[in-house]
């Protein structure tokens, strides 16, 4: 039997196609947080009124959380030999949660965080099912990280509930 030095998981040097996966998936990721602080800063600030008070300042407690999210994850792919990209490697998805025609339009914004929040989910979810087994840092690092984006969306549910109860939705 062939002596095989220590085993370094996803660090082995056999390894480095699987490494380049997962980094790819991670970056989708880091940009999907970037947009989301583009997104919740913009929204935060231009809405208006007394209803949607609420809703501002819940925004702009989850682009603290989304930043530090996008920092998780730029750590993370440095850690596996990655580059962290560069502004012009940016392209925008979020059409979704583009600044509403009327600033006080709160179910717009409300409606746009849940779809934002989901393509989150489910992108994360992917990142943990592709990490299984093979690289445990990375996929304990995103379930955390999950966790924090289905109490975003639980919480912008609500607000929705709250609106379509009212009739305003
Ligand atoms: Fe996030
Ligand atoms: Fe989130």
């Amino acid at each position: 039997m062939e002596t095989s030095s220590a085993d370094k998981g996803i660090f082995n040097s056999d390894s480095s196609d699987t490494r380049e996966h997962i980094v790819e998936l991670l970056t989708k990721a880091y940009w999907m947080e970037i947009e989301t602080v583009m997104s919740y800063l913009a929204a935060s600030t231009n809405l208006d009124g007394v209803r949607a008070q609420e809703i501002r300042e819940s925004l702009a407690e989850d682009i603290e959380e989304e930043l530090g999210h996008a920092k998780q994850y730029a750590v993370r792919i440095k850690e596996l030999y990655g580059v962290v990209p560069g502004s012009e490697e940016f392209s925008s998805e979020q059409s979704f949660l583009q600044p509403p025609e009327h600033q006080t339009d709160v179910v717009a914004v409300i409606r746009g965080v849940i779809e934002a929040e989901t393509g989150a989910i489910e992108h994360y979810t992917r990142i943990i099912e592709e990490t299984e087994g093979v690289d445990p840092v990375t996929q304990d690092m995103v379930i955390a990280i999950l966790r924090d984006e289905q109490g975003h969306r639980r919480l912008f549910e609500g607000f929705l509930r709250e609106y379509e109860f009212e009739g305003k939705a």
